[in-house]
């Protein structure tokens, strides 16, 4: 070969070399084939014997779930008719375990009975127990956000190994674009075939395209009062009912929701009672300022002090804010308990002092912790304390409840630590057995009253809004100006 031909050759293979190694490679489609993604399995009936499971293939395939006990074999469980439907140009498989043995730790495969993939998930013990771990709004759009909150998720699995379910309060993503739940499948997607679910619905999972929400979880919702944005559904775990609220519902929950609520929580004779939602009553963050979230206080607190519920847990305003017990919204020993979860994801919300004169007494706070830096980072009752920049991170709390006894803890996986940080701990004691069902007819409604009590709805939110809640925001207008000059957001 001439020296010519020789540079020639060893140009090119330098450049198909550059090419091949520099080159970004071309962005895997997040599923192929009949590959399962965006893996599930949630809550669907009691003690977690009945999963919901729900995933998605590229191509049209059929929808097999099995599973295996301990031992590898085949357990006996009843699989609802399998669904499969096109969504946003994939398809969505949707397959209901029941009957599942308790006490159990079993593996299962979704997939079309070839092409599948391999989850485990622990059912419930018939005593009265049950731990979980909480997180909210992770409520990323850029892979590594979505890595921020799974790391958190990852966190909270290794402060408390052996609880029952996960608990999600919302905004799992920012857009509920395609993209962000491939991105948020390729972050928490091997975690999420771990565990047992209970999603709650966000006001970014759903709002913009209908159904978002409600085709990424298999749930049950036979008595949901709106299933377009969000389901209402409830169930039970050791000796513990839980409902979980949908807040796309009117702009917060609607009166049929809350008729829902309360029938659903005069049901029970299970010594707690605890409620999941997104946008929580009582906050300092941003959005505090709206009428939603002072609607809620004089609405769906009503609902909780009727039923004795014991613990309220919220999202959507991306702080860490828990009261002290509540009845009629007056501090009061024996009432419910709100917590706002801090966000698990990275995207922090400064709090709002000057929201507490018109919005929410301070007296009422038990806990406030910033995870933001530039303000003060935590409340302790009288003013704020700094931490130091490690304390700054994702949030996440656990809960468990034994007997007569919840204790729960709060924790910050701090971003530059990479360590849990404690930040709050409430123990809640209480006389078991005392719940007594009130209620035991059907608890489901009808489009008709449905439309016509979300009608009573808007217009009961829009009277308060004018008597209630303007006067206050007008109060706010100075405030607000400096919020937007400082924080450059109101
Ligand atoms: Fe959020
Ligand atoms: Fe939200």
């Amino acid at each position: 070969m001439k020296a010519s031909a020789k540079i020639i050759c060893l140009v090119l293979s330098v450049v198909l070399l550059s090419a091949l190694f520099l080159t970004p490679a071309a962005a895997e489609p997040a599923a192929t084939g009949r590959t399962p993604v965006r893996v599930s399995a949630c809550v669907a009936g009691d003690n977690g014997r009945t999963v919901g499971f729900c995933w998605y293939t590229a191509e049209k395939a059929d929808s097999v779930v099995t599973l295996f006990d301990e031992s590898g074999a085949v357990v006996r469980a009843t699989l609802s008719d399998p669904v499969c439907e096109e969504w946003e140009g994939m398809w969505m498989h949707k397959v209901t375990a029941s009957a599942l043995p308790e006490n159990a730790q079993l593996t299962y495969t979704v997939g079309d009975g070839s092409s599948t993939v391999t989850g485990t998930v622990k059912t419930g013990r018939a005593d009265d127990t049950v731990k979980f771990i909480e997180i909210a709004d992770v409520q990323a759009s850029s892979a590594e956000n979505f890595e921020k909150g799974a790391a958190t998720l990852n966190a909270a699995f290794e402060t408390l190994p052996d609880f029952d379910f996960v608990a999600n309060c919302g905004d799992f993503t920012n857009d509920s674009t395609n993209e962000e739940w491939d991105l948020y499948d390729a972050s928490f997607g091997e975690m999420n075939r771990t565990y047992l679910l209970a999603p709650v619905s966000g006001n970014h999972d759903g709002f913009g395209v209908a159904n978002w929400f409600n085709n990424m979880f298999n749930l049950d919702t036979r008595e949901s009062v709106q299933t377009k944005n969000g389901v209402n559904y409830s169930f039970d775990y050791g000796n513990a009912h839980f409902a979980v609220l949908n807040t796309n519902d009117c702009l917060n929950v609607s009166k049929p929701q809350l008729k829902w609520l309360k029938n659903d929580m005069n049901s029970t004779d299970k010594d707690w009672k605890i409620v999941f939602i997104h946008k929580s009553p009582y906050t300092l963050g941003k959005d505090g300022k709206w009428p939603d979230a002072l609607q809620l206080q004089k609405t769906l607190t009503k609902v909780c002090d009727e039923t004795n519920v014991d613990l309220v847990i919220g999202g959507h305003d991306h702080q860490y804010l828990r009261t002290k017990p509540l009845t009629g919204n007056k501090l009061d020993p024996n009432g419910v308990t709100y917590l706002l979860s801090g966000t698990a994801g990275s995207k922090r919300y400064e709090i709002r002092e000057f929201l507490a004169e018109h919005f929410m007494p301070k007296a009422f706070i038990d806990a406030l912790v910033v995870q933001k830096d530039g303000y003060g980072n935590y409340w302790n009752g009288s003013d704020w304390r700094s931490t130091d920049e490690r304390n700054i991170g994702g949030c996440y709390n656990t809960v468990q409840i034994e007997g007569g006894k919840l204790t729960l803890n709060a924790y910050i996986f701090g971003d530059q630590s990479h360590e849990s940080m404690p930040i709050d701990h409430l123990e809640l004691t209480k006389k078991t057995g005392e719940n007594k069902i009130t209620f035991t007819g059907d608890n489901t409604t009808s489009k008709f009253a449905y439309a016509a009590g979300s009608v009573a709805s808007y217009v009961s939110l829009a009277v308060y809004a004018f008597t209630n809640w303007l006067p206050r925001f007008l109060a706010l207008v100075p405030e607000l100006i400096y919020s937007v000059a400082v924080y450059d957001t109101f």
